[in-house]
């Protein structure tokens, strides 16, 4: 079988704790995988005085693929440093951001509503909007400026398109808020839409992004795709997160021309790093989308993603689930299901 490249890039805090359980999933999945450590992140600037080294960025591009944890970002401005997983997305031109959402079968803790099981995927273009990074000050105003594009708009509907037309119920819903951004998220929507030409069975909706924020927190079932710009994707997306266990649970998975870099959404966590309680739940299902989009193994992603609902039915919860199981035993179990 031909080796399966993956650059390991743990970066600060519980990304060091989940990553390597991720790993050792992959590893009891795959055959032949080959691993390239590399380093990014708060504390790699603070020894280095770089946030993304060059070798990173070489060993993410020669493997093709990345398994990223998190990093600590200042929410001041430090003069050199820029959040990495930001440079990343923008180096690799990474601009589909896939998010899923599977209701967890709630043992105890998780909330639970009635009806279907929620099983939704939030597409996130993730290479503008908000996210350009463009602010000044011009007098007293501080301004942000918001760029969308018609090719940007275009190729993250393609992927959210495909990825509904493949799925049960084919629905795609295209959140915006053009009532108040005409002239950007009115081009969005209509970028959207017209590339729904061309998948003729799948079912569009439109939501303004208020009323998807409120409809995922009370009615999330009723979704299947969403396909929205950065900022909205982002925040929506820790709204639906909720619904799979929480933050903890949550997987993400970048992908563009090529190369692929997946990502628990969580952050470094600092609140309760080290302590070895960490769910690494997040990303080993990261590891999944990995094994699912970009190495066309759906049979593995599936047994992954299996053992790890699997577990935490079975009560093995970490306490962000509400239960008392460690980092190490919850993986332990997922491995033992494999
Ligand atoms: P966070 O996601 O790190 O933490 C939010 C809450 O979720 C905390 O209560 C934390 O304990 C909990 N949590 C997160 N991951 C968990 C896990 N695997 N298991 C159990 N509980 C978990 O977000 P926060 O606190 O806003 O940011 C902390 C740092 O992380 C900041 O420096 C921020 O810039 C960075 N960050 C990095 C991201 C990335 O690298 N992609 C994404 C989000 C935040
Ligand atoms: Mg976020």
């Amino acid at each position: 079988m031909k080796p399966l490249n993956l650059c390991v890039i743990p970066g600060d805090g519980v990304g060091r704790e989940v990553i390597p359980c991720a790993v050792e999933v992959l590893q009891r999945v795959t055959a032949n995988l080959n691993l390239v450590q590399a380093d990014a992140g708060w504390d790699c600037f603070t020894r280095t005085g770089n946030a993304l080294p060059d070798a990173t960025l070489s060993a993410i591009e020669s493997c093709g693929a990345a398994l990223f944890g998190a990093v600590s970002s200042p929410s001041r401005k430090v003069e050199g440093y820029r959040s990495p997983i930001v440079q990343m997305r923008q180096h690799f031109d990474l601009y589909a951001n896939l998010r899923p959402t599977r209701e967890l079968n709630a043992a105890d803790g998780v909330r639970r509503i009635s009806g279907a099981p929620i099983d939704l995927l939030i597409a996130r273009e993730n290479t503008q909007g908000l996210y350009i990074g463009r602010e000044y000050m011009r007098g007293e105003e501080a301004i942000a400026e918001r760029v969308i594009t018609k090719s940007a708009s275009e190729r993250i509907a393609r992927v959210a398109f495909e990825l509904a037309n493949g799925r049960p119920r084919k629905q795609l819903t295209i959140v915006h808020k053009a009532n108040i951004l005409p002239i950007t998220d009115g081009r969005f929507r209509d970028c959207a839409r017209a590339v729904g030409v061309d998948f003729p069975a799948v079912t569009i909706n439109e939501l303004l992004v208020d009323t998807a924020a409120m409809l995922l927190a009370s009615r999330p079932q009723q979704f299947d795709v969403i396909v929205t710009t950065n900022l909205f994707g982002d925040i929506l997306s820790d709204v639906a997160s909720v619904w799979g266990g929480g933050m903890g649970v949550a997987p993400a998975l970048n992908i563009g021309r090529g190369v692929a870099i997946a990502e628990p959404v969580h952050g470094s966590a600092p609140d309760i790093a080290g302590k070895g309680i960490a769910n690494p739940s997040g990303a080993i299902l990261s590891a999944a989308l990995l094994l699912r989009y970009h190495w066309h193994m759906s049979e593995e992603a599936d047994r992954v993603e299996s053992a790890v609902y699997a577990a935490i039915d079975q009560g093995l919860r970490t306490a962000d689930m509400g239960g008392q199981a460690s980092t190490r035993a919850l993986t332990d179990r997922i491995l033992s299901l494999l």
